[in-house]
């Protein structure tokens, strides 16, 4: 279950062997390389020099390794650039984005697609029956330096053309857009701009199609590959490394052709990058918060239809974080089994060695430069034994409660915020902190899909709700509970005509007459039967005849519901969250733990595992006949312990 990254092309060829030997002692299995060797495989246009890469998949086939072999889309070469600079992308300033580091292209490119289509097909029919290749990674993170968006001349042609597709007449985007608003009707799809480098704001709608549009470029741009793969190298599978909290595309239409998804997951630079309060940062800086991997682990089993790889993993300290620290002692351990905890098939650690050149030669990997071993190394050859110990894990069940996500809301609260920190994965984030707190499993679940089997549903936000969507949360025999905003747009990106909730007014009765954002530090007041708390970032007024379970202070209703149907008309605090989700969770007659700030739990069908990321040991409550696999009742600090 144990894979790594490898960079064959970045060291001398006698190591290979040696490498590959102690790859299979550490108690590896899949190694993934190529992902940006194009250059030392087609030095000059037309030149090829597969030896190299033959020699390297032969080693390591030889040693008994399992080969991912990656397309290397994601480094398009010096000289591919020079013969083709339309090839590059344009930010929204319009300056071409220069070759010189990564991910330097156009989706929208037609000599990108041809010169794609050339390279992945000359790859795929070499090494696509070549049994030590057991699957295969097109590209590399997908979007990553915010390259899904790009606003060159080819980028513009082809959104007209997705327009013409989608609209027809030019009435009717102006109709669609609400174009007469500031004299910005559009005569024909030649005459329709960018969305950025206006004067202000341009239209959220214009830009919303303008990110369903590249989106929709980037699940082309994946199927494009995965289909030439498809072809030439049957009964390997194929998938793609995506990143944590990423939401510039929708990742259920990009991974809608692969087997399976992956995710890389680099716990600490995810930390140190999110948005969480600088405190927050501080106390987790050295472990993580523990709901940052589990969140992403849970949302790529959803992206992969149940199926999700870890293809790279922090094993050290990272390069690209404003603070780079080393994760405390066991803790490479801990995240290692979080992530078969939620279901990992496959971990991969990035990455073999720590290259003592270029860009990341700060970042760890699980040796040292000198080739012995790194301190995030000695862990995983633990988790490698403990694994071996463990024997085989049993699937995943289904989980008692589903978050429903959609990236369209991602992207209508990135256009439209009406309040600087309304961030979507925030909210989700936060929602989903509530219930691990109180010790249940979620599933994340994509809007639109069936919600058979949950107990309790929760939608922290969704503003456009499709028919599909509607229907599913109709059918639903779960506990549902709505967040501020849902309902609050149409699909054209238009206040509903019966105001929000719009569609979901056929489950609740309720109008919401008035929004107010809350900047940090203003917050208003929330009370219940033994509860209070307040409104942070987000309040909305309601009016409505069903019965609160929480008011404001002012008096007018903050929750409200009808039996299992409930809206919550602000983004709370984290306490009161936690003590809304506690009783709704009492409601749908799930059991409820309190669980310390640092401590989990996950199922993987009949095994429980506790994560400790806190400084002091905790007692697991589990009953006295419980087998440990892992660990023991006792929890130390930064441990792992697993029962059956
Ligand atoms: C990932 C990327 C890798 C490497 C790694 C460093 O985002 O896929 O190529 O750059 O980060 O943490």
């Amino acid at each position: 279950m144990l894979g790594v990254c490898y960079y064959p092309e970045h060291w001398p060829e006698p190591w290979w062997a040696e490498d590959a030997a102690a790859m299979r002692d550490l108690g590896i299995t899949y190694v993934r390389i190529g992902e940006f060797a194009w250059s030392r495989m087609e030095p000059a246009s037309g030149t090829y020099e597969w030896g190299w890469l033959d020699r390297a998949i032969d080693v390591l086939g030889a040693a008994g390794l399992k080969v991912v072999l990656c397309t290397p889309t994601a480094t398009p070469p010096q000289w591919l650039i020079d013969t083709y600079p339309g090839i590059l992308p344009v930010d929204r300033n319009g300056r071409t984005r220069g070759f010189g580091s990564r991910r330097h292209y156009s989706t929208s490119s037609p000599d990108w697609l041809r010169e794609t289509r050339r390279i992945v097909t000359l790859m795929a029919e070499r090494y696509g029956a070549h049994p030590a290749v057991a699957g295969w990674q097109t590209d590399n993170e997908f979007g990553c330096h915010d390259t899904t968006v790009s606003y060159g001349p080819h980028d513009l042609a082809a959104f007209r053309d997705w327009l013409r597709r989608r609209y027809q007449t030019p009435e009717a985007l102006n109709e669609a857009w609400g174009n007469v608003f500031w004299s910005m009707e559009a005569s024909g799809f030649d005459s329709v701009p960018l969305p950025v480098g206006a004067v202000t704001e341009t239209n959220p709608a214009a830009r919303l199609d303008y990110q369903r549009f590249a989106s929709a470029q980037m699940a082309a741009y994946n199927r494009l590959q995965v289909e030439i793969i498809r072809r030439h190298s049957p009964g390997r599978f194929v998938t793609h490394n995506f990143m944590a909290f990423f939401q510039a595309f929708d990742h259920f239409a990009v991974a809608e052709p692969l087997d399976f998804a992956s995710w890389d997951s680099y716990p600490l630079g995810a930390l140190e990058v999110s948005s969480l309060p600088e405190t927050e940062r501080l106390r987790w800086a050295e472990t993580s918060h523990p709901d940052i991997p589990a969140f992403n682990h849970d949302l790529y089993r959803a992206v992969g239809r149940g199926r999700f790889w870890l293809m790279e993993h922090q094993p050290g300290p990272v390069n690209w974080a404003p603070w780079n620290p080393v994760p405390a002692a066991g803790v490479v351990r801990l995240w290692s089994w979080q992530c078969f905890a939620h279901g990992a098939e496959v971990l991969s650690y990035f990455r073999w060695r720590q290259a003592p050149f270029a860009q990341e030669q700060m970042h760890a990997g699980l040796h040292l430069p000198d080739r012995s071993r790194s301190p995030g190394g000695e862990e995983a050859a633990q988790v490698a034994r403990e694994l071996a110990a463990l024997g085989p894990l049993p699937p995943m069940t289904q989980a008692p409660v589903a978050i429903v996500i959609d990236y369209e809301a991602a992207w209508i609260a990135q256009i439209q915020p009406q309040g600087r920190d309304f961030r979507y994965f925030d909210l989700v984030f936060q929602w989903y902190g509530a219930l691990r707190r109180l010790g249940v499993d979620v599933d994340i679940v994509q809007s639109g899909a069936v919600l058979d089997g949950y107990r309790l549903i929760a939608v922290p936000t969704l503003p456009y709700v499709s028919d599909a969507a509607l229907a599913a949360l109709r059918e639903a025999d779960g506990f549902i509970l709505f967040g501020p905003r849902t309902g609050s747009k149409t699909r054209d990106f238009e206040i509903p005509s019966s105001l929000p909730p719009g569609p979901v007014q056929e489950l609740l009765p309720l109008r919401i007459r008035q929004v107010g954002s809350l900047r940090p530090g203003l917050t208003h007041a929330i009370i219940g039967e033994g509860v209070a708390g307040e409104a942070v970032r987000w309040r909305e007024w309601l009016e409505t005849e069903l019965p609160a379970g929480l008011t404001f202070g002012d008096g007018t209703k903050a929750l409200v519901g009808d039996g299992r149907q409930h809206y919550l008309a602000a983004w709370t605090d984290d306490g009161l969250l936690i003590e809304v989700m506690a009783r709704l969770l009492g409601q749908a007659g799930l059991p409820v733990m309190r669980l310390p700030e640092g401590v989990r739990l996950q199922r993987r069908g009949r095994l429980t595992f506790a994560f400790n990321f806190s400084g002091e040991a905790w007692e697991a409550p589990c009953v006295e006949t419980a087998h440990f696999r892992i660990g023991g009742r006792t929890v130390p600090p930064r441990g792992v312990s697993c029962w059956d």
